[in-house]
């Protein structure tokens, strides 16, 4: 078997076969294929689609490459497994005050999370801006937060699912992130080689989502939901807009200090919502329907979870989040009605300032972002601050503000079009 002969079957609209998948993924995991040859039948496999067959295949490839973990009785984990995973958008920062929100009502949530990709953000970006939290730990240890708090948000060990941790990074910096065959293979393979009971899956729709339409993102959900139950993890999926940014903040530090905001009871009211309706449907799918999730976070037990799972990871719950050392104020040019705030104009222009990645080695900046003012719906005056753009490097704001361009209307008269809901599969 040779790479070229695989990138030329996708390229030409073929179908690969079970020997070439597994092949190639193997091969790229030992390093025998060029990350230059994989980005090519990347973009081949965006371009030209995968069947289910495929898609299946590469799935149990991916998971095939790596280990596999145990969160059974017999591991020690006695409380029944749930987990979520967000297909990626802008100022999605529900992990945070989810997982120890679903522990605290009695489930055990092993929440292996991923970087930034592309234009969204990523949560083990988020969290280490808190000082000393550590997102590499060991299987051990990972099962010893997870046994002693109920929750831990990590990143997958070098053992699980290796080929998607190449792939992955691989994709942010090519171009090929927007394919439902990658997308649904990459997440899946984390979620089943994790050994999770139960799973929810938050597939984003709207501009600032990797899927755009409806129809789309009802396909990736399918996918995704056929691939978790034929490996027997029940699987559920939500289709959530990501037409806006979710609450008030995108970027690392901003969105931490927001998730901490809802924990204690407070925090803006679409990210309070959407973190209850997923945490709702978890506990349901873990077997505990009778928990209140807002009771949780009423009564300070989310919030003892998070401070638990941080200090057990080596973080400061206590500590000072950083700030960017520069800031740019944009304010409304009119008076009026804000219509529209588009999520992947500020995705790009919070990657742009900092808060993402160029290329795959590159260090996020932890202050960077954008804070939003007003949301779709609110009226506005000529003047007042509509967005704060955070970052250490200040000529990256012209680069930033060109993101931005066109990316908000304010209307004298207007009414918003918002796609808010939630729709379940
Ligand atoms: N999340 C993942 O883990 N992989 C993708 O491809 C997209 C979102």
């Amino acid at each position: 078997m040779d790479v070229i002969s695989v990138i030329r079957t996708k390229r030409d609209r073929g179908a690969l076969t079970d020997e070439q998948i597994d092949w190639v993924i193997d091969a790229y995991t030992r390093g025998a294929v060029a990350d230059e040859q994989m980005s090519a039948l990347a973009m081949a496999i965006l371009l030209n689609g995968m069947d289910r067959r495929e898609i299946a295949r590469w799935t149990a490839a991916m998971i095939a490459s790596g280990e596999r973990m145990d969160f059974s009785p017999a591991s020690g984990i006695t409380r029944p497994t749930a987990d979520k995973h967000s297909t990626g958008g802008v100022g999605d920062k529900i992990t945070l005050p989810l997982a120890p929100l679903v522990a605290a009502c009695g489930a055990a949530v092993p929440q292996l999370s991923g970087r930034g990709l592309g234009h969204t953000g990523g949560t083990l970006d988020k969290l280490e801006s808190i000082p000393g939290w550590r997102a590499a730990l060991s299987n051990e240890e990972m099962l010893s937060v997870l046994g002693s708090t109920g929750a831990v948000i990590c990143a997958a060990g070098d053992g699980l699912a290796p080929a998607d941790k190449k792939l992955y990074a691989l994709r942010d910096v090519t171009g090929t992130v927007e394919a439902i065959p990658l997308i649904a293979s990459s997440i899946m393979s984390k979620k089943i080689a994790e050994g999770t009971g139960s799973l929810v899956l938050d597939v984003k729709v709207g501009t600032g989502a990797f899927m755009k339409t409806l129809e789309d993102a009802r396909e990736l959900a399918a996918t995704m939901v056929g691939l978790g139950t034929d490996h027997g993890v029940r699987t559920v999926a939500l289709l959530t807009d990501m037409s806006t940014p979710l609450g008030l903040t995108a970027g690392n530090a901003l969105e931490v200090r927001e998730s901490v905001e809802v924990l204690a009871g407070g925090g803006p009211a679409d990210v309070v919502e959407l973190t209850l309706a997923l945490a709702r449907e978890m506990l349901d799918a873990a077997g505990l329907p009778d928990t209140d999730p807002a009771r949780a976070l009423a009564d300070g037990s989310a919030m003892d979870v998070w401070r638990r799972m941080i200090s057990a990871q080596g973080g400061d719950p206590d500590a000072p989040l950083p700030t960017a050392r520069e800031q740019h104020v944009v304010t409304a040019p009119a008076t009026g009605v804000l219509t529209r705030l588009d999520a992947y104009g500020i995705g790009v222009a919070a990657w742009r300032l900092g808060a993402g990645r160029a290329r795959k080695e590159d260090p996020v900046q932890s202050g960077a972002g954008i804070e939003l003012h007003a949301k779709p719906g609110a009226r506005v005056t000529a003047g007042q601050p509509l967005l704060t753009l955070h970052t250490d490097t200040p000529e990256r704001f012209p680069y930033g503000l060109e993101a931005l361009t066109g990316a908000y209307d304010i209307e004298p008269d207007g009414t918003a079009f918002t796609a808010r809901g939630i729709v379940r599969e």
